[in-house]
């Protein structure tokens, strides 16, 4: 039986002092729940959020990561850098950083490789355009997203991945995917983790889905079989998150 991963991503929002106060407002109504609840926040907010969910049930996760371990990189993050501020989890390949910040294929699979070098959980997004979609290529796209981000990664390190399924057309639009084809999607990755791995690896790997996920959606799309909770974007700054840690 998998244990639901239920994940806020934060964007690009709340200075240290905002993200410390959303996180005391937060962590009373998120605890208890039965999921693995992460917030993952912006890189400089860390050090405050650890400070509040120290000894809670809440791990903190970053929203991206370089993949080279230290040196000439103006601008970036290590994974030595996060994991020593206490981080858990760490998002790639978001469609937001995909499409602003030219993360490809290739840079997501090196970035999960990295992580997983020192013990940091990847959370690997994937979905289609809305084109895409009518054009009848999602599952296709998809696997090959897939494909791509786990290319060289054994079954072992693959466990220790979350695969997020985020629909382009459905993020910050207030567009929800149904739960049927979102169940849809998440069972196509499911059978692509199966052929690169076995029945075992895909069994043990968690899907979540991603996109206008909020309070009254949730438990609907969680109940899905092969959707194992949610990577949730604007809802994750509200007390609504609380409902979406609990839906399940
Ligand atoms: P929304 O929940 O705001 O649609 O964002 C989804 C998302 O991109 C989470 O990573």
């Amino acid at each position: 039986m998998r244990k639901k991963i239920i994940a806020g991503n934060w964007k690009m929002n709340c200075t240290p002092a905002q993200a410390e106060a959303l996180c005391r407002k937060l962590l009373p109504l998120c605890e208890g729940a039965q999921a693995d609840v992460v917030f993952c926040v912006p890189s400089v907010d860390i050090p405050a959020v650890t400070k509040v969910l120290a000894g809670s049930s809440i791990a903190v996760g970053a929203q991206n990561m370089y993949f080279e371990e230290k040196g000439a990189f103006t601008g970036e993050i290590s994974a030595d850098m996060l994991l020593e501020l206490g981080v858990k989890y760490v998002i790639f390949g978001h469609s937001e950083r995909r499409e602003y910040f030219g993360e490809t294929d290739e840079m997501v699979n090196r970035k999960v490789k990295k992580a997983l070098s020192v013990g940091l959980l990847p959370i690997v997004c994937c979905g289609e355009t809305l084109a895409q979609r009518e054009a009848g290529i999602a599952v296709e796209w998809i696997r090959m997203q897939v494909k791509l981000a786990l290319q060289g990664i054994c079954a072992q390190d693959a466990e220790k991945i979350t695969i997020a399924y985020e629909p382009i057309w459905a993020i910050g639009t207030g567009k929800t995917a149904t739960a049927q084809q979102a169940q849809e999607i998440c069972g196509a990755i499911r059978q692509v983790l199966s052929e690169i791995y076995d029945q075992e690896a895909a069994q043990t790997m968690r899907i979540q889905y991603g996109g206008s996920v909020n309070g009254k959606n949730a438990a609907e799309l969680f109940a899905m079989p092969d959707i194992d909770g949610g990577l949730v974007g604007g809802a994750s700054l509200k007390e609504e998150f609380a409902v979406i840690a609990h839906s399940e």
